[in-house]
Order: C-alpha cells, then structure tokens, then sequence
C-alpha cells in the first residue's frame, strides 16, 4: 500500500496492527475475539451446530470433486507449528471443482479437545461434538490471485471440513503425525514428503453440509463456503494423543510451555441461516411434506409467519399439504393474480414497522424504506434486491455503521432466510412448519400443529395401506448455493492489511 496509506492506517488501527494474539482461554479467548477483530462479533460465523430443524434437503448438491489431491512423494510440504494448530501447506495444484468457482488448495489444519476429553471439532451434529476436525483450506484462485487476496471476499474461501471420531487406526494420518515431535513449539516448521491428500478424506465425498459461514480463527471474515462432509474420519487413540499431547502453542524459549489443546471455536448463532444437506434423511415423522410450487411454498410460509392460523386449522390445512390435498389450491386471502400484489404489500408493511422498532429514527421516513422487495412476475423471485447494501448505506448515511451487525440480525437475515427457503428447491417438512410455528406461540398455533401432526399420520397411514409411499418430493425452480452469500457482499475491506494471522 502507499507510504501515506500506512501511516494513516497505523493511526487508525493501531489495536488492530499489534492485537494479533489471541488465544482459545483466558484473558485473549474467543469471548475476547471481538475486541482486537470486529467480524467476530459479526454475523454469519463459523462453526455452528448442524441442526436437524435448520436444514434443507437440496438435490442440486453433487459430490465433492477433489482435483490433483494425490501428491507425488517426491513433493514437499511444510508441517509447522503456528500457535494455533498444526497445518500442512498444499500444493496449489490440488483443486476443488463442481463449485461456482474454481479454489485451490492452501493448506489443511486441525482442531482437537485435551488429552482426557476428547471432544475437540468445532461443528457439532445435533449437539454432539466430536474428537477432532480436521480443515482443508481452499481460495478462489479463478477470481483472486493468492489467498491473501481472497480471504477477506465473501466468495473467497471454500473449507472442506472433516468430523474425526476416535476408533480404528489410520494410516494416512501417520503420514504427518510421525513427523509432529519435530515441530512441538510454536512457528517450528520442517519439510515431510507429500501423500494422497484423498486419504485423510471420508470414504463418501458425496454426503455433506453446505453452508455459508466464517474463518473459525480472527479475524473471522465471513468468507467462507462451508462443506462438513457427514461421515466422520477414525484415527485410534495413539494418534489423537500425539494431536494433544506433542504440541505446545508457545514458542521453546519461552519458560512456561503452554499445551496446545482445546483449540476450537464454540458453534455460533445460525443468523437465520439454513444449511443445505447433500443427503436425505429417513422418512419418518420428519420426513417431508411436498409443497406443489413455490408460488404455494411462498403463500404457506407468509401464512404461517404472518396468517390468521386459527383459519388455517380450521379449513386452510390442506393448503399446507398440498400434495395430499383433495381440492384445488384456493386460498381465500390470496385470490388468483391478485396474490402477488397483496403479499409484497403485507411483507413491506410489517418489514418496515420491524425495522422502525429497531431503528427509529433511520427508517422514520417511509419514502428511504430500505426495502426494495418485489415479487417478480416469475413466481420463482422474490428478489429483495440489495437488501443489506441498501441498509448499510442507509445507516453509514445516519453514521450508525455500529448497529449494522444488531440491524442485519434483527431485520435482514429474517428476509433473507425466508428467501433461501423459498428459493430452495427442496421441500417444506414437518419440522420447519414447527420451527415457524414456534416464532408465534399462541393457542392457534399449538392447536394447529397437533391438527397437522394428526392429518399427517392420517395421511401416511393411508398411503401406506394403499402401498405405495406418499409423493415425496416435486422439484421446481434453480436453487443458487452462494445465493444468501452473493446478496451480502460487504465485507468492507479496511481491515485487509492487517498483519493476517488465521487457520481458517
Ligand atoms: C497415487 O499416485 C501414485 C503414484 O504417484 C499411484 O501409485 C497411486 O496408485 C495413486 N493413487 C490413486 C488413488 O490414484
Ligand atoms: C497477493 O496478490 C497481491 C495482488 O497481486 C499482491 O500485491 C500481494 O503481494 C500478493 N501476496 C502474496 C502473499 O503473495
Ligand atoms: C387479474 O388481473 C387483471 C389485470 O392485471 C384484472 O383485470 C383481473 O380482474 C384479475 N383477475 C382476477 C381474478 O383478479
Ligand atoms: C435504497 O433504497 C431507496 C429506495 O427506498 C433507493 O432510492 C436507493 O437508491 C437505495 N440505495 C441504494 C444504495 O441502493
Ligand atoms: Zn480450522
């Protein structure tokens, strides 16, 4: 950067440039993240929970293509040790395709628990969290030249992540792990041959969690396309020790070594996020219900977030089950051609009372609405077209920039949520109607999801007696991946050169 920029960026980020530590405890631990990098406090962070309720089947999400990950073992990588983990460089000729872009290898890391619990990964599935994780780090090399460049974009990364559960031994581990006592204290390095990065890999590339999501590590840049794959790894007990015992996070000539272990994150909030799954779960209770269009989807969803449900209940229920329906889709508040005006005009309306709850003196004027939603004439848009540009530019306008986090948590990703169900191709099923439900807990909505809980057993059961399953799903529409990502594309860049110290 220019001489003049530095020094005007040492002025205004003098924390910044020299608050490069951080640990996972203590005084410099995650709780403290924020202070030194802002994004952690952000939205749209890494790990999270995978969620049964907060997850949509997508068909469009084909197997991983892992492209030149069988390395040559006349190839060298460098193991080192930063601090934070063990990582491995890559070589940049391995790739991932079959993504909106093509992103290259980096490097890959690991986070792991202590030597007596071992329960160190930083996503979670349902709640339980596994012995390790492992990180294979990705940059968009079609858009940006180094990762340096892309780190800070909000199609920047892509992070392969690996669940690793304590079982049988694996010898693709050994590959490096046989090399980690040379490199016990922190910034120690050394040159291994390299290996079929493949078989450090689940066997299945094609069952996996997709989401948009964050480095787990400051500075937290919301950049990163997720993909968990669903099947854990094992390595034995031998080799999770020689992760939790071997390493120290401080450097040899410090006197007092501090053991590297417990170096995850904790799971973060969802931010209305919804995370796409590769794979289908069984057909039980919570299996899915079809939803004929999303022109339906639509109307279903505003109807449960917004609608009279004692009117559902009592005669609207076979409109939320319309693949099992008897009669014709006939809303009675949503008539014909009539119906996308009449959404779009309740969603402005209440989205425009939400927002002035939060903000009442930038949205006071009705005329600066930040919302510029309109449904298309295509029943497949709902576009809600620059949604948070506009609202971050409304409040850098009012110099409120400090509320955008509270504003896009509270008002945006909602709408944004809503539009990445209804944009998804896969279906509407029982737990989500709850999870909507949930938002409204009224008698109408109690009565309303026992009323829908029964028919559906009903339903089933009849299905069943006639011996053929009922119709799962109908697929309609394009569903997008980076959708959510590509509407927030905001990450200002004036952190970007920071000294940068991250994993992942
Ligand atoms: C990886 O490459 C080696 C030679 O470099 C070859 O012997 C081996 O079969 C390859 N493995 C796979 C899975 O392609
Ligand atoms: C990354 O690319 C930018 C732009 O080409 C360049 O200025 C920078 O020095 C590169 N960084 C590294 C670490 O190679
Ligand atoms: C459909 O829209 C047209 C004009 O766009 C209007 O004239 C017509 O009455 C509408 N039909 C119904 C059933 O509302
Ligand atoms: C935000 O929305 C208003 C209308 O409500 C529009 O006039 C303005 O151009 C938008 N601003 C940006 C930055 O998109
Ligand atoms: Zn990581």
């Amino acid at each position: 950067m220019p001489f003049t920029h530095l020094i005007i960026f040492l002025i205004a980020f003098p924390v910044s440039s020299s608050g490069g530590k951080w640990t996972y405890n203590g005084p410099h631990g995650e709780n403290h993240w924020p202070k030194h990098f802002p994004y952690c406090g952000g939205a749209f962070q890494s790990p999270i929970n995978f969620q049964r309720e907060l997850q949509r089947y997508d068909p469009g999400l084909l197997p991983v293509q892992l492209q030149n990950y069988n390395l040559s073992s006349s190839e060298q990588l460098t193991l080192s040790n930063n601090g934070h983990s063990v990582q491995l460089s890559l070589s940049p000729r391995m790739y991932l395709s079959g993504l909106p872009h093509r992103y290259s290898a980096a490097q890959l890391h690991f986070h792991w628990g202590s030597p007596n619990v071992l329960a160190g990964s930083e996503h979670t599935v349902n709640g339980k969290q596994f012995a390790a994780e492992m990180h294979v780090v990705h940059f968009n090399s079609g858009k940006y030249p180094n990762i340096t460049m892309a780190l800070d974009k909000s199609d920047g990364l892509a992070v392969l992540g690996v669940l690793i559960e304590v079982g049988e031994f694996n010898p693709a581990f050994e590959q490096f792990l046989k090399y980690v006592n040379g490199i016990k204290y922190r910034d120690q390095k050394i040159q291994v041959p390299a290996f079929n990065i493949r078989d450090l890999l689940p066997a299945h590339l094609d069952e996996y969690y997709r989401y948009d999501g964050s480095l787990t590590t400051p500075p937290c840049y919301p950049s990163v396309l997720w993909t968990v794959f669903r099947h854990p790894v094992t390595i034995s007990l031998r080799q999770y020790l020689a992760l939790a015992t071997a390493l120290f996070s401080s450097h040899a000539q410090e006197s007092a070594p501090m053991p590297m272990l417990g170096n995850y994150r904790k799971p973060q909030l969802m931010d209305n996020r919804v995370v796409l799954v590769s794979f289908q779960e069984g057909w039980g209770l919570h299996g899915p219900l079809s939803v004929a269009s999303p022109m339906h989807r639509k109307l279903v969803i505003q109807q449960l977030l917004n609608g009279d449900l004692a009117d559902l209940a009592d005669e609207g229920l076979q409109q939320l089950l319309p693949k099992i329906k008897r009669k014709p889709w006939a809303p009675k508040k949503w008539k014909s051609n009539q119906s996308h005006l009449q959404w779009s005009q309740v969603t402005e309306k209440q989205q425009r009372s939400r927002m002035q709850e939060n903000n009442p003196s930038v949205w006071k004027n009705p005329d600066t609405s930040p919302y510029m939603g309109k449904l298309g004439v295509n029943e497949d848009e709902l576009c809600f077209i620059s949604l948070e540009k506009n609202v971050s530019f409304q409040l850098r306008k009012h110099h409120r920039d400090s509320e955008m986090v509270h504003t896009l948590r509270k008002a945006v990703f909602p709408e944004l949520n809503l539009r990445s169900y209804l944009k998804c191709k896969s279906d509407l099923d029982m737990q989500t109607i709850k999870y909507l439900l949930h938002t409204r807990p009224t008698e109408d909505a109690d009565e309303l999801e026992k009323t829908l809980a029964k028919t559906t057993k009903k339903e089933r059961q009849r299905a069943m007696s006639q011996n053929h399953g009922p119709a799962l799903t109908k697929l309609t529409g394009q569903f997008q991946v980076t959708g959510l990502k590509n509407a927030y594309n905001m990450i200002p860049t004036n952190h970007k050169s920071e000294p940068i110290e991250f994993e992942d």
